[in-house]
């Protein structure tokens, strides 16, 4: 047993931050109201009760046989909550709320789960050769993260609830700003380092190792994220009935799903409103776009430009004149509130120009917090990938041409998940999730 002081502030350290990430998905589940814990507003994904007993499913799955030697207590519920869905191509699911358990079914298992697993974690230990999985508390890292990314695509999936079917929560106000002025910033050809070294021993999920270094020529980047009031004018200029503006699987979508402006928007006597996460107002013109890669890509040709690659956003956002990287555009202290709208400080976008102290050091803000920004760039592995044995499907499952990478972070996104090598993804289609983008051209 690692009974030194590192290894037991290690233990500890962890402990305390699942707790806190399980505080933060109880929450979240406050803001159904009962009658609505079997509701699906989003069809590609499960309804809600899925992701209750998904959260303990997931602990219990990758813990209790492989390193605590447990037999399973509810097999039926360990399988029915194991994995959640993303369907491509059409297919949707088909199940009714009659398929699901009882909410008190649900809360029993979820209770033992965390008993069982907080008696078995309070002993482990996470230096121990012979545990090669618990190393630097590896798992419990992965049960980690995992729930705060569930806190966040839990957030995507309950801000299309209806309002009558949800409870408001207390919420940060937005950060008052100048009006950003739209402007272009050059960034010079350089080096951009991209993903994790292995050999440094810190934690990333599969798809961020290993760490290389990417050639980047010379472009110009959009100052800002572009917001509501820009995007505004492209719907305006018929941006949603011109099929040039957009590729041919992209329109064919737009037509079939009969999409006509971004999801988060709605419209009331000709007005144009802006869903946010309690409530209907009228649309910030100086809040980021929360809008599906499609929509994104239509927007930047239409204006002429297009979205940047991975690369090109590492080198907009950790690049800085002198060739050196650093580790977030504001520089190598750890997140604050000052930097940047993330962390779940807020449930909403704030102004694109409220956190100056967090632009990158060739002067672009907003890149990290906010909302994700979208890419160009097809979700892959680097060189050296290697599926997790105890996850395998975690980003593979994925790499099927249809997922673009996001980098930064939204409103939503926990502290922890906003190293620079961590990548998210979504389908091109995907309109729900808390993303933004800019443009870039040559
Ligand atoms: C990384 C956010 C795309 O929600 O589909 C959670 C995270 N994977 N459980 C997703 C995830 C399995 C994943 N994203
Ligand atoms: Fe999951």
């Amino acid at each position: 047993m690692g009974t030194g002081t590192a290894a037991l502030s290690l233990h500890r350290n962890l402990l305390v931050r699942l707790a806190e990430a399980r505080a933060r998905t109880d929450e979240i589940f406050d803001i159904v109201r009962p009658e609505a814990l079997y509701d699906r507003h989003i069809p590609e994904r499960h309804r809600i009760i899925f992701y209750l007993g998904h959260l303990e499913a997931f602990d219990w799955n990758l813990l209790s046989g492989r390193i605590f030697g447990l037999e399973a207590f509810d097999q039926g519920l360990d399988k029915l909550f194991a994995f959640g869905i993303d369907p491509v191509g059409g297919g949707l699911p088909t199940d009714q709320p009659s398929d699901w358990p009882a909410r008190t079914e649900v809360d029993a298992y979820n209770r033992r789960v965390r008993e069982t697993i907080n008696a078995h974690l309070a002993r482990a230990s996470f230096s121990d050769p012979a545990q090669p999985l618990l190393l630097d508390g590896l798992l419990v890292q992965v049960a980690i993260e995992h729930r705060l990314m569930h806190a966040e695509t839990l957030a995507y999936m309950l801000h299309q609830l209806p309002l009558d079917r949800k409870l408001s929560q207390p919420g940060a106000p937005a950060p008052a700003a100048a009006p950003a002025v739209p402007r272009m910033i050059e960034i010079p050809g350089g080096v951009a380092t991209l993903g994790l070294p292995r050999a440094r021993g810190l934690f990333g999920w599969d798809n961020e190792f290993e760490a290389h270094q990417v050639e980047v020529p010379a472009f110009r980047i959009d100052a800002y994220p572009v917001t509501n009031g820009e995007y505004l004018k492209f719907l305006e200029a018929g941006g949603y009935s011109e099929k040039s503006f957009w590729s041919d699987a992209d329109w064919e979508w737009r037509a079939a799903q009969g999409v006509e402006h971004p999801r988060f928007w709605t419209q009331r006597d000709r007005r144009w409103l802006c869903r946010t996460m309690f409530d209907e107002v009228p649309l910030p013109p100086d809040w980021p776009v929360h809008v599906s890669h499609a929509e994104a890509s239509a927007y930047a040709r239409w204006a002429g430009k297009r979205l940047p690659t991975e690369a090109e956003f590492h080198r907009a956002a950790y690049g800085t004149p002198s060739g050196s990287e650093r580790e977030y555009p504001w520089g190598n202290q750890t997140p604050e509130p000052r930097f940047g709208n993330f962390d779940s400080a807020r449930w909403d976008p704030a102004p694109v120009a409220a956190h100056p102290a967090g632009a990158s050091a060739f002067g672009a803000h907003d890149l990290v917090g906010n909302g994700w920004e979208w890419t160009r760039t097809v979700f892959g592995p680097f060189a050296g990938f290697e599926r997790f044995p105890f996850y395998p499907g975690y980003s593979a499952d994925f790499f099927d041409g249809n997922h673009y990478v996001m980098k930064g972070g939204s409103a939503r996104t926990a502290a922890c998940m906003l190293r620079r090598s961590f990548r998210n993804w979504f389908q091109s289609h995907y309109q729900y999730a808390f993303a933004k983008f800019r443009s870039i051209e040559d």
